[in-house]
């Protein structure tokens, strides 16, 4: 079997890490070879675990991450482990064979994040980058044409979510439902 290094994305409170989690779990349950496993990457876990920041972002109250040293693990890791699933913020910032982004309809989405931040501002800047498509927007320009694909979350339980995910890695057919591009909040 060929590697696979999937990069999952997204503004934070769409799901990123439930579901990608809950996605590794799926496809390793029936993988017989230990070197055919899934790895997990959480990228938030492993600026903290290997210190990669460069500074403070006062305004956003938040570390500024060291992306070269970030990209450095990350290809460390996947010569050591075939198959990776790498979710994180800036995810889509990375080499992979697919990028799939976890969008969700802002109005859902403010309320999962009043319930993650108890800063507004926060929220508010949250909630307007997914309205107008931040992601996908600084996706396309950088990744191979059909390697990119987004998914609403909005109404779904990260259960259901993770088979679509699982679906796009699996399925051809399934697959084109999903090739980024399609969701557009200011016109809906
Ligand atoms: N369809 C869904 N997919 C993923 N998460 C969902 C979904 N519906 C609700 N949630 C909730 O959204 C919240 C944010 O999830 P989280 O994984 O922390 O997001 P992120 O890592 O993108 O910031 C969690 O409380 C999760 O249970
Ligand atoms: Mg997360």
């Amino acid at each position: 079997m060929v590697s696979m290094l999937v990069t999952i994305s997204g503004v934070p409170g769409t799901g990123k890490t439930h579901v990608a989690k809950a996605l590794v779990e799926r496809l390793n349950k029936d993988v017989k070879s230990r070197k055919d496993r899934y790895k997990l990457v959480d990228l938030n876990k492993l600026a903290k675990d290997k210190e990669a920041f460069i500074g403070y972002d006062k305004r956003r109250r938040s570390k500024i991450v060291e992306m070269k040293s970030l990209k450095n693990e990350v290809k460390e890791l996947s010569k050591e482990n075939k198959n990776l699933v790498v979710e994180g913020l800036f995810a889509h910032f990375f080499d992979s064979d697919i990028l799939i982004v976890l969008r969700c309809n802002p109005i859902s989405l403010e309320k999962r994040l009043k319930k993650k931040y108890k800063w507004q501002t926060k929220i508010d800047e949250n909630v307007e980058a997914e309205l107008i498509g931040v992601i996908i927007e600084e996706s396309l320009p950088i990744h191979k044409p059909g390697t990119v694909f987004e998914v609403d979350t909005t109404g779904k339980t990260v259960k259901q979510t993770s088979k679509i995910l699982e679906s796009i890695l699996e399925n051809e057919d399934e697959k084109m439902n999903y090739v980024a591009g399609k969701i557009d909040w200011l016109r809906v």
